[in-house]
C-alpha cells in the first residue's frame, strides 16, 4: 500500500524524495512525510495528513531541509487514523532514529508494551512507530546502527519494507525488507530505494530487487546487501526498459484516461513478440509437453479485477481445453484449504505482483505442490520472483487506481496462454485456433476504433452521472464483464453499482427494477444475443432505461430494443471482452469527471493492496 522512497547523494535530498513522492502516491495518499538527515542540522521531519501537495505547501513555507540523505513516504492508513502524527517518517523518542515504513507489524502490541514498560512514550497510534522506539532502544548499547537493525528485525512479526536513518550515522541509509516490495536504485555518486521504480526512474534504470530477510547499507558511493544471517549478498542487477515519460500523464487530464487510451499499444506489446507464423509462442514458459500432460486442472488465483480477468478465463480456458478450471479469489483460497496438488496448474494473476493475498495464495498452493505460473506486469515483483514461471504482460507502468491496461493485457495474455496449451494438448480445433489466433493480431486495430469516439459515453455520462444505482446484467462471458464494468464504475464515481448473471435476475435482483432504473445491458455474446434481448424487454417493461452493448453486427436489432445502443466491432467470441470493456471503462471514466470525482486516486482505495 504505503509508498517508500530513500535518496542518498550529494544533492539536497527534499527535492529528490517529493518527486519520488509524487509519482508513488498512487499508493496510498492519506498523509505523507519526509526526513532529512544531516550532521550538523541532526533529523529534520516534516509531514502531514493530506495529499503531498500539502506537504509541499508546507515546506515552502520553511527553510529548506538541509541534507544530502533522506526518506519519504506516502500513506494508506492502517492503523491509526490519517492525521499528522500518525504520518510518517516516525522518530524515536530520543530523536536519534527515523523510520518510514510498509506493511503492518502483527506483534506491535507486545513490542510496545514491553517499551512502555522501559520508560518509552509513545506519540502515535501507528504499528510502525514501534520500530524506530525499539532500534533506539536497542542502539544505545551496540556498535553499529546495523546490529539494532537486525536485533528489531528477529522481533518483528509482520510484513515491512523499510527506510531508516540514525543521527549517529548521517551518510548512511539503512533498507529493510520482508513481504513488502522494495528496490535499490544504483545512480552516479547516489543511491536510492523505493517501493517501485517509478520513483527513482527519472534518476536511474540501475535496479535490484531486494529479497525477503534483506537488508541493505546505502552510500552515495554504493550499495552493500546482507542476507538475514547477516552474510554479503551479490545482487543481480535489472535495467528498466521503459522510459520517465511512460509513468507521467503526458498531456492527459488523467492517468486512468492516458492508460485507457494505451490499450490498444499494450495490447500489441504482450501480443506481437508471441504470436509468430500463427503460432502462440511462449518462451518463457518452463513446462515441457509431458508436465502440460500432467495438468487435471486449472486454478486461477487474483484479486479485484485481476480476478474478474480469472472469470473471463474460465470461460476460455475450458472452451479450449476441455480441462476444469476454477476461478478463486485469493483472500478466499489462501485460507481454503485448496484442493491443489502436482497435477494443478495454478495461474497467479496480478499487475503489480504484490498483491498480499495472491502472494499468500501462492506460497500456499506451492506448498501443496501445484506449479505457479503467474501474469504480472511488474517486473520483478514478488509474485514474479516467486513464480516456476512468469508471463510478463508488458503493459508498461500503470499509475491510475483503476486499472484498464493491464486488465486488457492479462486478459489477452491468459487467453494466449489457453490457446498454447489447446494446441500442444491437442485439444484446439485447428480451425478455432487460426481464427483466434488471427484475430488476435487484429486486436489492437479494432480495440482503436473503439476508443476513437468519446462523444458518446460522454452525452451517457452527461445523462446518467446522478443515479444512485446501477445493475449491469449478462451471460457467460458478457456476466464475467459486467463485474469489471461495475467494479470500474463504483470505485471511481463512488455509485452503488451491481453486476448480475442475466439469468439470475428472476430470482431477486428484479425486484429492485423500478421505472427510470439504470441497467447496463452487456449482449457482445453471440450464442446467447437472443436471451439476452429477452432480458433487456423484462427489466424494460418494468420501467428500466437500458445502455445495452453489442456487437456491429447486431446494433440494428439492438437499437429497437434498447434506450442507447453501444458496439464494438465483430470478433471471435473468445475476445470479445478484450473489445467490451473498453466501452465500460470510458462510460466509468466519464460519469466520475461528471461528479467531480478524483479519478486517478478513489478514496480509500489504493492500487497496491500489500496488506491483509
Ligand atoms: C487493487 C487495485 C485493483 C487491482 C487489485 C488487484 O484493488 O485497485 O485495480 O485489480 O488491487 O491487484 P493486482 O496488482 O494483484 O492485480
Amino acid at each position: 500500500m504505503c509508498g517508500i522512497v530513500g535518496f542518498t547523494g550529494s544533492s539536497p535530498a527534499a527535492p529528490v524524495l517529493l518527486d519520488g513522492l509524487e509519482r508513488l502516491e498512487y499508493r496510498g495518499y492519506d498523509s505523507a512525510g519526509i526526513a532529512v538527515v544531516s550532521r550538523e542540522k541532526g533529523l529534520q521531519i516534516q509531514k502531514c495528513k493530506g495529499r503531498l501537495r500539502t506537504l509541499r505547501q508546507r515546506l515552502e513555507g520553511i527553510p529548506p531541509l538541509e541534507g544530502t540523505v533522506g526518506i519519504g513516504h506516502t500513506r494508506w492508513a492502517t492503523h491509526g487514523e490519517p492525521n499528522d502524527v500518525n504520518s510518517h517518517p516516525h522518530v524515536s523518542q530520543s530523536g536519534r532514529v527515523a523510520i518510514v515504513h510498509n506493511g503492518i507489524i502483527e506483534n506491535y502490541v507486545e513490542i510496545k508494551e514491553f517499551l512502555l514498560h522501559k520508560g518509552v512514550r509513545f506519540r502515535s497510534d501507528t504499528d510502525s512507530e514501534v520500530i524506530a522506539q525499539l532500534l533506539d532502544y536497542y542502539f544505545t548499547g551496540s556498535e553499529d546502527v546495523l546490529d539494532a537493525v537486525y536485533h528489531v528485525l528477529a522481533r518483528l512479526e509482520g510484513a515491512y519494507a523499510l527506510g531508516i536513518l540514525c543521527t549517529d550515522e548521517p551518510e548512511r541509509l539503512i533498507a529493510a525488507r520482508k513481504d513488502a516490495p522494495l528496490l535499490l536504485g544504483y545512480g552516479e555518486g547516489e543511491s536510492f530505494i523505493a517501493s517501485d521504480a517509478t520513483a527513482i526512474i527519472a534518476h536511474t534504470r540501475d535496479v535490484a530487487y531486494m529479497e525477503d530477510g534483506e537488508v541493505a547499507v546505502l552510500t552515495p558511493d554504493g550499495i552493500s546487501v546482507f542476507d538475514q544471517y547477516r552474510r554479503p549478498v551479490e545482487k543481480a542487477h535489472h535495467f528498466i526498459q521503459w522510459d520517465v515519460s511512460a509513468a507521467e500523464k503526458g498531456g492527459y487530464a488523467h492517468f486512468m484516461f492516458k492508460e485507457i487510451m494505451e490499450q490498444p499499444e499494450a495490447l500489441r506489446q504482450t501480443i506481437s513478440p508471441r504470436l509468430r507464423n500463427g503460432e502462440v509462442v511462449l518462451d518463457e514458459l518452463d513446462l515441457t509437453d509431458e508436465d502440460l500432460r500432467r495438468f487435471q486442472r486449472i486454478y486461477l488465483v487474483a484479486c479485484g479485477s485481476s480476478y474478474h480477468v480469472g472469470m473471463l478465463g474460465k470461460y476460455n480456458l475450458e472452451r479450449f481445453l476441455r480441462l476444469p478450471v476454477e476461478v478463486c479469489l485469493a483472500s478466499e483460497f489462501r485460507y481454503s484449504a485448496p484442493l491443489v496438488d502436482e497435477r494443478s496448474l495454478v495461474v497467479v494473476i496480478s499487475q503489480s505482483g504484490e498483491t498480499l493475498d495472491s502472494m499468500a495464495a501462492l506460497r500456499e498452493a506451492r506448498s501443496q505442490g501445484g506449479y505457479i505460473l503467474s501474469i504480472v506486469n511488474v517486473v520483478g515483483s514478488s509474485i514474479a520472483r516467486e513464480s516456476d514461471s512468469v508471463l510478463y504482460t508488458w503493459a508498461g507502468p500503470e499509475i491510475a487506481v483503476a486499472t484498464t491496461k493491464a486488465y486488457s493485457t492479462q486478459l489477452a495474455l491468459l487467453t494466449m496462454l489457453g490457446l498454447y496449451m489447446a494446441r500442444k494438448l491437442g485439444r484446439i480445433d485447428p480451425a478455432e485456433y487460426a481464427a483466434v489466433t488471427g484475430e488476435l493480431t487484429l486486436l489492437p486495430g479494432k480495440l482503436e476504433t473503439v476508443l476513437a469516439g468519446t462523444d458518446t459515453y460522454q452525452y451517457l455520462a452527461s445523462r446518467y452521472f446522478n443515479r444512485d444505482c446501477v445493475f449491469f446484467i449478462g451471460r457467460n462471458l458478457d456476466y464475467a464483464l459486467g463485474l469489471e464494468g461495475s467494479l470500474k464504475l463504483k470505485e471511481i464515481s463512488y455509485i452503488h453499482s451491481e453486476s448480475y448473471a442475466a439469468g439470475e435476475l428472476k430470482h431477486g435482483t428484479i425486484s429492485l427494477i423500478e421505472p427510470g432504473t439504470l441497467v447496463v445491458a452487456l449482449a457482445t455474446y453471440e450464442p446467447l444475443f437472443d436471451k439476452a434481448v429477452s432480458n433487456i424487454v423484462e427489466v424494460k417493461s418494468r420501467g428500466a432505461e437500458v445502455v445495452a452493448l453489442t456487437t456491429e453486427s447486431h446494433r440494428e436489432r439492438m437499437e429497437k430494443i434498447a434506450t442507447h445502443t453501444l458496439t464494438i466491432p465483430d470478433t471471435v467470441t473468445p475476445l470479445l471482452p478484450n473489445l467490451g470493456v473498453a466501452p465500460l471503462q470510458l462510460f466509468a471514466y466519464y460519469i466520475a469527471l461528471q461528479r467531480g470525482c478524483d479519478i486517478d486516486k478513489p478514496k480509500n482505495l489504493a492500487k497496491s493492496v500489500t496488506v491483509e
